[in-house]
């Protein structure tokens, strides 16, 4: 909080030259600090985090209009999502409604998906990573009463859930469609080891993806697609005793590769979801591998002293690996949904 400028977001902080990095509005992580401030809020009931929360969110405003990213569901609804729950403003409300508005005009009837990136060479590329943006979208359908925000979530979701898996329900990245025939051009990865790997993070998006589809679909293919992933991450052979992922389930150094903190964390909080959708004893093994998740990151591997790793919770996760970016650092979505799985474990006992 000392640190951040008041018209910035934090994004990572590396400790060589105790540099710390931040985004614009515009980036993709930028709702992920007021987000976590809203939980911790939510938790302590800290009004100095509250007013920090409120004051950040003023940055992401103009964000509800920006129909240049796929991203809005993280930035948008991990923000001013948790802010509406928490405090039930009706102008929090326009902005997430505003944002679903946006973010519904970058879909295609023919690929039946929202387009990820427009960078080249990219003709349509879809990221595994945008499963995550649909809540947003559901939570308008619900809001609004346009039924056209949940067609585009559960359309998306279908084709994804067609195109994106392979026969043992790992993901690919990158599925890049033909806009004119909606065919699939090609399967490829951006920030995993190969195009025929496991990224570890895409993995837990999609397992988090489909988790939320079934919440509010009550759908039981998409249960059973969150648990299928859900199969392939805990019994994979790389899986770590520590259940904390190497970046990627088939990176060539295993078991000197790094692990990616983010990964686990986002696995954590979709298995304690998942846990409530499924047989007792099933959901004593998603949450048995949570509560281990989330002790070994809270142990001093992973859980930065007070004061240390730029003011960030975790240490140790990967962004891009390929392009050398973000390597080994803190991550402020690795925080997020650390904090999330922790309330969601804490709300368990209720
Ligand atoms: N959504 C981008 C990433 O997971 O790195």
């Amino acid at each position: 909080m000392g640190r951040v400028p008041a018209d910035r977001l934090p994004k990572t902080y590396y400790a060589v030259g105790d540099r710390l990095e931040t985004s614009n509005a515009g980036w993709w992580t930028s709702g992920f600090y007021p987000g976590t401030l809203f939980y911790l809020y939510q938790f302590s009931h800290d009004t100095a985090l509250l007013r920090e929360a409120q004051d950040r969110l003023k940055l992401l405003e103009k964000e509800q209009y920006n129909k240049g990213t796929h991203d809005l569901g993280f930035m948008m609804y991990c923000s001013y999502g948790n802010g509406l729950r928490l405090l039930g403003n009706p102008e929090y409300k326009q902005v997430l409604l505003n944002s679903a508005a946006s973010l519904s005009t970058r879909f295609n009837p023919k690929v039946g998906c929202i387009r990820s990136w427009d960078s080249k060479p990219w003709k349509y590329p879809v990221i595994i990573d945008n499963m995550m943006n649909l809540e947003l979208l559901l939570w308008a359908a619900e809001a609004s009463g346009d039924a056209s925000y949940y067609r585009i979530a559960v359309t998306h979701a279908n084709t994804t859930m067609k195109n994106h898996f392979r026969p043992d329900y790992s993901s690919y990245h990158v599925v890049d469609y033909d806009t004119a025939t909606g065919d699939v051009i090609a399967r490829k990865t951006a920030q995993g080891y190969a195009d025929s790997s496991a990224w570890a993070r895409g993995q837990s998006w999609g397992l988090y993806g489909y988790t939320v589809m079934y919440r509010s679909t009550h759908d039981p293919k998409y249960l059973l697609q969150a648990e299928n992933i859900a199969h392939f991450i805990l019994t994979n052979p790389h899986l770590p005793a520590d259940k904390i992922p190497y970046w990627d389930y088939d990176a060539p150094d295993i078991p000197r590769a790094l692990r990616d903190a983010s990964a686990a964390s986002v696995m954590a909080s979709a298995l304690i979801e998942l846990s409530g959708y499924v047989p007792v004893g099933r959901g004593q093994e998603y949450l048995n591998v949570a509560e281990q998740i989330i002790v070994n990151l809270s142990g001093n591997v992973y859980h930065a002293v007070v004061g240390s790793n730029g003011g960030f919770i975790l240490k140790h996760s990967v962004g891009h690996l390929p392009a050398k970016s973000e390597v080994d650092v803190p991550l402020t979505y690795a925080d997020y949904y650390y904090v999330e799985a922790m309330l969601r474990y804490k709300n368990l006992a209720k």
